[in-house]
Protein backbone atom coordinates (compact mmCIF):
# COMPACT_ATOMS: atom_id res chain seq x y z
CA UNK A 1 0.00 0.00 0.00
CA UNK A 2 0.75 3.48 -0.02
CA UNK A 3 1.51 5.18 2.79
CA UNK A 4 2.98 8.57 4.47
CA UNK A 5 5.98 8.18 6.95
CA UNK A 6 8.91 9.38 8.68
CA UNK A 7 12.52 7.46 9.14
CA UNK A 8 13.47 10.19 11.51
CA UNK A 9 12.15 13.14 13.76
CA UNK A 10 12.24 16.07 12.54
CA UNK A 11 10.27 19.44 10.91
CA UNK A 12 7.23 18.30 8.28
CA UNK A 13 9.84 17.77 5.33
CA UNK A 14 10.65 14.43 6.54
CA UNK A 15 7.65 13.11 5.79
CA UNK A 16 7.37 11.20 2.72
CA UNK A 17 4.98 8.98 0.58
CA UNK A 18 6.28 5.27 0.37
CA UNK A 19 5.13 1.81 -0.31
CA UNK A 20 4.76 -0.70 2.51
CA UNK A 21 2.67 -3.72 3.59
CA UNK A 22 -0.72 -3.12 4.49
CA UNK A 23 -1.64 -3.81 8.02
CA UNK A 24 -4.11 -6.71 9.41
CA UNK A 25 -6.88 -6.36 12.01
CA UNK A 26 -6.39 -8.48 15.00
CA UNK A 27 -9.07 -9.72 16.92
CA UNK A 28 -11.90 -6.55 17.89
CA UNK A 29 -10.19 -4.39 15.25
CA UNK A 30 -11.69 -3.34 11.09
CA UNK A 31 -9.36 -2.79 8.48
CA UNK A 32 -10.22 0.27 6.10
CA UNK A 33 -9.52 1.83 2.94
CA UNK A 34 -8.71 4.91 3.99
CA UNK A 35 -10.31 8.18 2.24
CA UNK A 36 -9.44 10.87 4.67
CA UNK A 37 -7.29 11.14 7.83
CA UNK A 38 -6.86 13.67 10.16
CA UNK A 39 -3.92 15.65 11.64
CA UNK A 40 -3.55 16.74 15.24
CA UNK A 41 -1.19 17.86 17.73
CA UNK A 42 -0.32 14.52 18.81
CA UNK A 43 0.83 13.58 15.24
CA UNK A 44 3.06 16.99 15.32
CA UNK A 45 4.58 16.17 18.30
CA UNK A 46 5.61 12.75 17.84
CA UNK A 47 7.01 13.71 14.05
CA UNK A 48 8.87 16.24 16.18
CA UNK A 49 10.25 14.01 18.21
CA UNK A 50 9.57 16.15 20.84
CA UNK A 51 6.34 14.55 22.97
CA UNK A 52 7.99 11.80 25.84
CA UNK A 53 6.23 9.44 23.83
CA UNK A 54 8.00 9.45 20.85
CA UNK A 55 11.30 7.79 22.69
CA UNK A 56 8.95 4.97 22.41
CA UNK A 57 8.19 4.79 18.69
CA UNK A 58 9.74 2.34 16.25
CA UNK A 59 10.78 4.08 13.09
CA UNK A 60 9.52 4.69 10.59
CA UNK A 61 6.36 5.59 11.38
CA UNK A 62 3.34 6.49 9.70
CA UNK A 63 1.64 9.06 11.63
CA UNK A 64 -2.40 9.80 11.94
CA UNK A 65 -5.11 8.57 14.90
CA UNK A 66 -7.57 9.84 13.20
CA UNK A 67 -9.39 7.77 9.78
CA UNK A 68 -12.40 7.60 7.48
CA UNK A 69 -12.82 4.99 5.06
CA UNK A 70 -14.52 1.77 3.53
CA UNK A 71 -14.25 -1.04 5.40
CA UNK A 72 -12.11 -4.27 3.75
CA UNK A 73 -11.27 -6.83 5.78
CA UNK A 74 -12.84 -7.58 9.31
CA UNK A 75 -10.73 -8.88 12.39
CA UNK A 76 -12.29 -11.79 14.81
CA UNK A 77 -14.86 -11.15 17.55
CA UNK A 78 -15.97 -7.89 15.61
CA UNK A 79 -20.03 -7.36 15.10
CA UNK A 80 -22.51 -4.94 13.52
CA UNK A 81 -20.22 -4.24 10.69
CA UNK A 82 -19.84 -5.25 6.95
CA UNK A 83 -16.78 -5.23 4.50
CA UNK A 84 -18.32 -2.40 2.04
CA UNK A 85 -19.70 0.15 5.46
CA UNK A 86 -18.35 3.53 5.64
CA UNK A 87 -16.98 4.43 9.19
CA UNK A 88 -15.29 6.36 11.14
CA UNK A 89 -12.93 6.24 13.99
CA UNK A 90 -9.64 5.83 15.68
CA UNK A 91 -6.68 3.98 15.17
CA UNK A 92 -5.35 1.45 18.07
CA UNK A 93 -3.67 4.24 20.04
CA UNK A 94 -0.53 1.95 21.55
CA UNK A 95 0.63 1.70 18.06
CA UNK A 96 0.40 5.89 18.52
CA UNK A 97 -0.38 6.43 14.49
CA UNK A 98 -1.33 4.20 11.01
CA UNK A 99 -4.05 6.83 9.79
CA UNK A 100 -2.16 8.09 7.15
CA UNK A 101 -2.42 5.39 4.11
CA UNK A 102 -4.56 3.74 1.52
CA UNK A 103 -5.31 1.22 4.53
CA UNK A 104 -5.40 1.45 8.48
CA UNK A 105 -6.83 -0.99 11.15
CA UNK A 106 -9.44 0.96 13.12
CA UNK A 107 -10.20 0.04 17.19
CA UNK A 108 -12.78 2.21 17.79
CA UNK A 109 -15.21 3.38 14.89
CA UNK A 110 -19.12 4.40 14.13
CA UNK A 111 -21.08 4.52 10.85
CA UNK A 112 -20.17 7.46 8.87
CA UNK A 113 -23.57 9.36 8.39
CA UNK A 114 -24.20 9.45 4.65
CA UNK A 115 -23.99 12.97 4.14
CA UNK A 116 -21.28 13.49 6.13
CA UNK A 117 -18.25 14.63 4.46
CA UNK A 118 -15.42 12.45 3.93
CA UNK A 119 -12.99 14.68 5.29
CA UNK A 120 -15.07 15.92 8.28
CA UNK A 121 -15.29 11.59 9.10
CA UNK A 122 -11.71 11.68 8.86
CA UNK A 123 -10.76 14.14 11.02
CA UNK A 124 -13.27 13.07 13.57
CA UNK A 125 -12.43 10.67 15.64
CA UNK A 126 -10.44 11.11 18.34
CA UNK A 127 -11.70 14.63 19.10
CA UNK A 128 -15.17 13.21 19.65
CA UNK A 129 -13.87 10.71 22.15
CA UNK A 130 -11.56 13.22 23.91
CA UNK A 131 -14.51 15.47 24.35
CA UNK A 132 -17.17 13.14 25.56
CA UNK A 133 -14.47 11.79 27.87
CA UNK A 134 -13.93 15.12 29.35
CA UNK A 135 -18.05 16.17 29.66
CA UNK A 136 -18.50 13.09 31.10
CA UNK A 137 -15.88 13.83 33.58
CA UNK A 138 -17.34 17.17 34.34
CA UNK A 139 -20.47 16.30 34.15
CA UNK A 140 -22.06 19.57 33.68
CA UNK A 141 -25.95 19.34 34.02
CA UNK A 142 -28.31 20.86 31.70
CA UNK A 143 -28.75 24.99 31.93
CA UNK A 144 -25.30 24.87 34.10
CA UNK A 145 -22.51 26.67 32.41
CA UNK A 146 -19.16 25.83 30.96
CA UNK A 147 -16.21 27.38 30.23
CA UNK A 148 -14.17 25.98 27.47
CA UNK A 149 -10.54 27.75 27.19
CA UNK A 150 -8.88 26.99 23.86
CA UNK A 151 -12.20 26.41 22.06
CA UNK A 152 -11.51 26.75 18.45
CA UNK A 153 -9.26 24.39 17.52
CA UNK A 154 -10.14 20.65 16.69
CA UNK A 155 -11.39 19.32 20.45
CA UNK A 156 -12.71 22.61 21.71
CA UNK A 157 -14.38 23.19 18.19
CA UNK A 158 -16.49 19.74 18.72
CA UNK A 159 -16.51 20.02 22.51
CA UNK A 160 -18.55 22.81 21.87
CA UNK A 161 -21.27 21.24 19.62
CA UNK A 162 -21.72 18.29 22.22
CA UNK A 163 -21.41 20.20 25.19
CA UNK A 164 -24.68 22.29 23.93
CA UNK A 165 -26.55 19.18 22.96
CA UNK A 166 -26.51 18.27 26.09
CA UNK A 167 -28.21 20.90 27.04
CA UNK A 168 -25.43 23.53 28.29
CA UNK A 169 -24.82 27.33 28.01
CA UNK A 170 -21.47 27.31 26.72
CA UNK A 171 -18.66 29.70 27.23
CA UNK A 172 -15.35 29.11 24.62
CA UNK A 173 -12.20 31.00 24.55
CA UNK A 174 -10.59 32.19 21.24
CA UNK A 175 -8.61 35.05 19.65
CA UNK A 176 -11.15 37.38 18.43
CA UNK A 177 -10.84 36.48 14.94
CA UNK A 178 -12.56 33.49 15.91
CA UNK A 179 -15.30 34.90 17.91
CA UNK A 180 -18.01 34.44 14.98
CA UNK A 181 -16.87 31.19 14.47
CA UNK A 182 -17.54 30.19 18.23
CA UNK A 183 -20.69 31.80 17.96
CA UNK A 184 -22.33 29.83 14.85
CA UNK A 185 -20.81 26.30 17.10
CA UNK A 186 -23.14 27.73 20.38
CA UNK A 187 -20.70 29.72 22.27
CA UNK A 188 -20.84 32.83 23.83
CA UNK A 189 -16.99 34.19 23.16
CA UNK A 190 -14.10 35.57 24.83
CA UNK A 191 -10.74 36.43 23.84
CA UNK A 192 -8.31 33.74 25.95
CA UNK A 193 -5.16 35.03 27.73
CA UNK A 194 -4.24 37.39 30.96
CA UNK A 195 -7.21 38.95 32.52
CA UNK A 196 -9.64 36.31 31.14
CA UNK A 197 -11.80 36.52 34.65
CA UNK A 198 -12.08 40.79 34.20
CA UNK A 199 -12.93 39.94 30.60
CA UNK A 200 -16.39 37.71 31.84
CA UNK A 201 -17.17 39.92 34.70
CA UNK A 202 -17.17 42.88 32.17
CA UNK A 203 -19.40 40.80 29.57
CA UNK A 204 -21.77 39.63 32.60
CA UNK A 205 -22.22 36.34 31.60
CA UNK A 206 -23.33 33.75 34.05
CA UNK A 207 -21.10 31.77 36.98
CA UNK A 208 -18.95 29.42 35.17
CA UNK A 209 -20.02 26.30 36.62
CA UNK A 210 -17.28 24.04 35.00
CA UNK A 211 -14.55 24.73 33.31
CA UNK A 212 -12.57 22.60 30.51
CA UNK A 213 -8.65 23.21 29.93
CA UNK A 214 -8.20 22.45 26.11
CA UNK A 215 -5.14 24.70 25.57
CA UNK A 216 -3.28 24.04 28.27
CA UNK A 217 -1.92 27.73 28.58
CA UNK A 218 -1.43 28.12 32.09
CA UNK A 219 -4.84 29.05 33.21
CA UNK A 220 -5.68 26.45 36.36
CA UNK A 221 -5.24 28.70 38.72
CA UNK A 222 -7.61 31.11 37.09
CA UNK A 223 -10.54 28.34 36.18
CA UNK A 224 -10.14 27.08 39.82
CA UNK A 225 -11.17 30.44 40.94
CA UNK A 226 -14.43 30.85 38.43
CA UNK A 227 -15.48 27.24 39.44
CA UNK A 228 -14.71 27.52 43.14
CA UNK A 229 -13.71 23.63 43.28
CA UNK A 230 -10.65 21.72 41.56
CA UNK A 231 -13.19 18.88 41.09
CA UNK A 232 -14.86 21.48 38.57
CA UNK A 233 -12.17 21.61 36.45
CA UNK A 234 -10.85 18.97 33.79
CA UNK A 235 -7.51 19.75 32.01
CA UNK A 236 -6.70 17.71 28.49
CA UNK A 237 -3.29 19.28 28.07
CA UNK A 238 -1.35 21.09 31.33
CA UNK A 239 0.90 18.38 32.56
CA UNK A 240 0.78 20.34 35.83
CA UNK A 241 -3.00 19.59 36.62
CA UNK A 242 -2.42 17.16 39.93
CA UNK A 243 -0.48 19.90 41.49
CA UNK A 244 -3.84 21.65 41.61
CA UNK A 245 -6.15 19.05 42.46
CA UNK A 246 -7.44 19.12 38.92
CA UNK A 247 -7.63 16.18 36.95
CA UNK A 248 -5.59 16.04 33.80
CA UNK A 249 -7.66 13.24 31.53
CA UNK A 250 -5.50 11.49 29.29
CA UNK A 251 -7.82 8.63 27.80
CA UNK A 252 -7.49 5.01 27.20
CA UNK A 253 -3.13 5.35 27.33
CA UNK A 254 -3.73 6.26 30.96
CA UNK A 255 -6.39 3.21 31.10
CA UNK A 256 -8.82 5.73 32.08
CA UNK A 257 -12.74 5.30 30.46
CA UNK A 258 -12.94 6.32 26.90
CA UNK A 259 -15.28 8.18 25.22
CA UNK A 260 -16.10 6.01 22.97
CA UNK A 261 -20.11 6.30 22.96
CA UNK A 262 -19.30 9.74 21.58
CA UNK A 263 -18.78 8.30 17.88
CA UNK A 264 -21.88 7.25 17.43
CA UNK A 265 -23.79 9.47 19.64
CA UNK A 266 -21.98 12.63 17.67
CA UNK A 267 -22.99 10.61 14.10
CA UNK A 268 -26.64 10.95 15.28
CA UNK A 269 -26.23 14.76 16.01
CA UNK A 270 -24.18 15.39 12.80
CA UNK A 271 -27.90 13.19 10.86
CA UNK A 272 -30.32 15.75 12.84
CA UNK A 273 -28.09 18.82 11.99
CA UNK A 274 -27.02 19.82 15.02
CA UNK A 275 -23.26 18.88 14.68
CA UNK A 276 -20.48 19.46 12.47
CA UNK A 277 -16.53 18.75 12.54
CA UNK A 278 -14.76 22.42 11.39
CA UNK A 279 -12.33 21.48 8.71
CA UNK A 280 -9.65 24.27 8.63
CA UNK A 281 -7.72 22.93 6.18
CA UNK A 282 -7.71 19.55 3.67
CA UNK A 283 -5.03 18.35 1.71
CA UNK A 284 -4.54 15.31 -0.56
CA UNK A 285 -1.85 12.65 0.86
CA UNK A 286 0.70 13.76 -1.01
CA UNK A 287 0.91 17.15 -0.04
CA UNK A 288 1.53 15.54 3.89
CA UNK A 289 4.28 18.32 4.75
CA UNK A 290 1.84 21.07 3.74
CA UNK A 291 -0.48 19.59 6.41
CA UNK A 292 1.70 19.09 9.01
CA UNK A 293 2.98 22.70 8.80
CA UNK A 294 -0.43 24.10 8.67
CA UNK A 295 -0.53 22.19 11.85
CA UNK A 296 2.06 23.59 13.38
CA UNK A 297 0.49 27.02 12.92
CA UNK A 298 -1.44 26.59 16.06
CA UNK A 299 -3.98 28.99 15.73
CA UNK A 300 -7.15 27.84 13.88
CA UNK A 301 -10.84 26.79 13.20
CA UNK A 302 -11.39 22.92 13.46
CA UNK A 303 -9.15 20.44 12.04
CA UNK A 304 -6.64 19.63 9.94
CA UNK A 305 -7.16 16.79 7.36
CA UNK A 306 -5.73 14.94 4.62
CA UNK A 307 -7.53 13.30 1.84
CA UNK A 308 -6.71 9.82 0.20
CA UNK A 309 -7.60 8.52 -3.31
CA UNK A 310 -6.50 5.42 -5.07
CA UNK A 311 -5.59 7.36 -7.40
CA UNK A 312 -3.32 9.71 -5.99
CA UNK A 313 -1.01 6.51 -5.03
CA UNK A 314 2.53 6.19 -6.35
N1 LIG B 1 -5.52 14.52 26.92
C1 LIG B 1 -6.09 14.06 25.81
O1 LIG B 1 -6.70 12.99 25.77
C2 LIG B 1 -5.98 14.91 24.56
C3 LIG B 1 -6.63 14.52 23.38
C4 LIG B 1 -6.56 15.36 22.26
C5 LIG B 1 -5.80 16.54 22.33
N2 LIG B 1 -5.16 16.85 23.48
C6 LIG B 1 -4.37 18.08 23.61
O2 LIG B 1 -5.28 19.15 23.66
C7 LIG B 1 -4.66 20.30 23.09
C8 LIG B 1 -5.59 20.92 22.05
O3 LIG B 1 -5.80 19.97 21.00
P1 LIG B 1 -6.54 20.44 19.68
O4 LIG B 1 -6.57 19.27 18.77
O5 LIG B 1 -7.80 21.13 20.00
O6 LIG B 1 -5.47 21.52 19.14
P2 LIG B 1 -5.59 22.54 17.92
O7 LIG B 1 -6.62 22.08 16.96
O8 LIG B 1 -4.22 22.77 17.45
O9 LIG B 1 -6.17 23.89 18.59
C9 LIG B 1 -5.43 24.62 19.48
C10 LIG B 1 -6.26 25.85 19.87
O10 LIG B 1 -5.63 26.43 21.02
C11 LIG B 1 -6.02 27.79 21.03
N3 LIG B 1 -5.07 28.57 21.82
C12 LIG B 1 -3.83 28.98 21.49
N4 LIG B 1 -3.29 29.69 22.50
C13 LIG B 1 -4.24 29.74 23.48
C14 LIG B 1 -4.29 30.31 24.77
N5 LIG B 1 -3.26 30.99 25.30
N6 LIG B 1 -5.42 30.15 25.50
C15 LIG B 1 -6.47 29.46 25.02
N7 LIG B 1 -6.48 28.89 23.78
C16 LIG B 1 -5.36 29.03 23.04
C17 LIG B 1 -6.04 28.22 19.58
O11 LIG B 1 -7.09 29.17 19.52
P3 LIG B 1 -7.14 30.36 18.43
O12 LIG B 1 -7.21 29.63 17.11
O13 LIG B 1 -8.40 31.09 18.74
O14 LIG B 1 -5.88 31.14 18.59
C18 LIG B 1 -6.30 26.92 18.81
O15 LIG B 1 -7.55 26.96 18.18
C19 LIG B 1 -3.32 19.85 22.53
O16 LIG B 1 -2.31 20.15 23.47
C20 LIG B 1 -3.48 18.36 22.41
O17 LIG B 1 -2.25 17.68 22.49
C21 LIG B 1 -5.22 16.06 24.59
Amino acid sequence: MFAVQFDRFGGPDVLHLTTTDAPRPAAGQIRIRVQAAGVSPVDVGLRAGRTPMSAKLPLPHIPGVDAAGIVDEIGDDVDGVTIGDHVFGIVDLTQLGGATAQFAVLQLWARKPPTMPWAQAGAAGSSIETATRALDLLDPQPGTTLLVDGAAGGVGSIAIQLAAARGIRVIGTARADNHDFLRQLGATPVTYGPGLTDRLNALDLPRVDRALDVAGAGTLTELLHLTGSPTAVVSLADFTAPTHGVRLSMGQLAGEPDGRHGLNAAATLFTEGRFTVPIEAAFPIQKATDAHETAERGSRRGKIVMTVDDAQGI
